[in-house]
């Protein structure tokens, strides 16, 4: 058998016209469109290319979009002061920091600083345990979890009662998204496990998923015979494990593996997210949603 491939690209592209109609729609009756600030420090160049691609797309669907890059020595107390300034913008309606951020500057204090109200990542505290309430409660989940969450609604996965492992206990997906799992409500009501690098038996406990999420951050973690036939995968792991001429460009660009071994698993699994072009395109996606969502909720439209 071979998997149904569940394709990020085709499912960012259905989003992202519905975003760009409510976009539309908000603008003629409130003359208003969403705002999103991206702040990025330093010149990590994997950062670069994500806080591009969030800027380019935000521009696609018509936001206000403002690109803000600090130097990699900018002192903490400045980049306060600059969340502060975004904190107080009315055109601004979601502030990202793009992460990691420089060794000198305390990341939980700059995440805490951002106005829950326009933290559009889901990070601040306030915003986790919304979502760990559940329900009417959650204003913005984090991106890559909701992405994950979508793609399995989208690709028809039943959840209800399913079997769901969770590889990784991050706080960016591993612990938000078996959270959103747990809950009631569409896409969840699953029963969760989480599963770590203190586990006693990976192999057991992913033989056994309905719905598999990986996100270990180690290529090729996953063995085809962990896999439950008929199961879906999600592979969160977007490894470089070298280089590789683009066919479009000539260029050399990152080879890219996730943690399943997907060759072999895509025989085993009924449906499953391929690497790259998979769980990727939905983070920027549903950054695009919960900045519309922001806009949303101070309209008091949502
Ligand atoms: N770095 C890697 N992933 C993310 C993300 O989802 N949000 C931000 N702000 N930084 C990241």
């Amino acid at each position: 058998m071979t998997a149904k491939l569940i394709k990020g690209t085709e499912i960012r592209e259905e989003i992202l016209s519905e975003i760009e109609k409510e976009v539309k729609e908000i603008k003629e009756k409130h003359g208003k469109v969403p705002g999103l600030v991206t702040i990025l420090v330093g010149e990590n160049p994997a950062s670069i290319s994500y806080v591009t691609l969030k800027i380019k797309t935000a521009d696609r669907l018509g936001f206000h979009e403002i690109q803000d890059n600090q130097p990699a020595d900018v002192a903490e107390a400045d980049l306060l002061a600059l969340i502060d300034k975004y904190n107080k913008d009315e055109a601004i309606n979601g502030i990202l920091v793009q992460l990691p951020l420089p060794k000198h500057i305390d990341e939980k204090k700059i995440l805490n600083a951002i106005d829950p109200d326009k933290d559009v990542d889901g990070f601040h505290p306030v915003n986790v345990g919304r979502l760990m309430i559940g329900g009417d409660e959650v204003k913005f989940a984090p991106c890559t979890p909701a992405g994950i969450q979508e793609m399995i609604i989208r690709a028809g996965v039943e959840t209800s009662g399913a079997e769901v492992v969770v590889v990784g206990r991050s706080n960016i997906v591993g612990k938000p998204i078996a959270n959103m799992m747990v809950q009631k409500g569409p896409g969840a009501n699953s029963t969760v496990t989480i599963v770590h690098t203190r586990t006693k038996d990976l192999a057991a406990h992913c033989k056994r998923a309905d719905i598999l999420i990986v996100a270990a951050g180690v290529p090729g973690l996953v063995k085809p015979e962990w896999i439950k036939p008929g199961s879906c995968v999600i592979d969160v792991g977007v490894n470089r494990v070298g280089e590789k001429k683009s066919e479009k460009t000539g260029k050399m660009i990152p080879l890219l593996k996730g943690d399943v071994d997907f060759d072999a698993a895509k025989e085993i699994a009924g449906s499953i997210t391929p690497v790259p072009g998979g769980v990727g395109p939905m983070t920027i996606t549903m950054l695009m949603r919960n900045t519309l969502k922001s806009l949303k909720y101070k309209l008091g439209i949502q």
